[in-house]
């Protein structure tokens, strides 16, 4: 297997690191290999916040579902989908009046963001770095927005947190994948079969001990996941983000 493959292999999250700081050299490193990632048109509508205060971290890992482990990471990146730069820049230099970034404009930029979050989790892995996404930076827009202080067509989108791995979360086993079979289509999508979803679960159980068969897998989805207090909230944060690309 050729480096890149079995980088992306081996790559896990990782949510525990060692107190060995990672230097201002590597961190840069990280950033501009993150930007190589493809970006639509090449408009690079995301930034990037590093969030180096303790404070704010303090303030993301309770903002974020209270995961204490987000104060604790050496870096805390905030992806964010950015129209503001490129509205601006045409509202300055082309037309006073150019239009206000609309949903599809948002979704291009969400979609940047989170294609050069990803190139930061590869090239993390590369330097021997652990990371880990934290998909609630979606909940508390408004919190969030003041906290960056995020102009208009700013949108919070990916939050990643990397450190070095402790030995454990080295050695911890990585969680199973599903078979292709099920995820990939081909030429239209196919819906599962009651007997698809059996089997789609069955081979995942002996890592769920919890989930005996598919009732129980979707049932724990069902109740940790889909209706879960963390879900409410992110789905009502971004109606918000949403109603911040209307004129009212
Ligand atoms: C969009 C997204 C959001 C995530 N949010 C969180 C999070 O808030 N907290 C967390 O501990 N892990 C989070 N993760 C990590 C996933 O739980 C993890 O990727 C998944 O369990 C598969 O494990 P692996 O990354 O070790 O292969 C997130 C991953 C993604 C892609």
């Amino acid at each position: 297997m050729n480096t890149i493959l079995e980088s992306l292999y081996q790559r896990k999250s990782c949510r525990v690191f060692t107190d060995e700081p990672v230097s201002a050299d590597l961190k840069q490193e990280l950033i501009l290999a993150a930007m190589q990632a493809p970006t639509a048109g090449n408009m690079h509508l995301y930034s990037i916040i590093d969030i180096t205060d303790q404070t704010i971290k303090d303030q993301l890992a309770e903002s974020c579902d209270h995961q204490a482990f987000i104060a604790k990471a050496p870096l805390v990146f905030v992806f964010c989908a950015d129209y503001h730069r490129a509205w601006m820049g045409m509202k300055t230099f082309i037309n006073q009046e150019a239009r206000k970034p609309e949903t599809g404009d948002m979704f291009l930029a969400m979609s940047d963001a989170l294609i050069c979050a990803q190139n930061m989790v590869v090239a993390a892995q590369g330097l021997g770095l652990g990371s880990c996404y934290i998909g609630d930076i979606l909940e508390n827009y408004e919190y969030h927005r003041d906290l960056l202080k995020l102009p208009e067509a700013v949108w919070p989108i990916g939050m990643l947190v990397l450190g070095y791995p402790t030995q454990h979360q080295l050695d911890r086993k990585k969680p199973k994948r599903f078979e292709p079979g099920f995820v990939v289509h081909s030429n239209h999508y196919a819906s599962l079969s009651i007997e698809d979803h059996q089997a789609y679960i069955q081979d995942h159980l002996e890592e769920q001990p919890n989930s005996l068969n598919e009732l129980n897998y979707y049932h724990d989805l069902y109740n940790r996941k889909y209706t879960a207090d963390f879900t409410h909230e992110m789905n009502r944060s971004v109606k918000v983000m949403l109603e911040s690309l209307s004129d009212k």
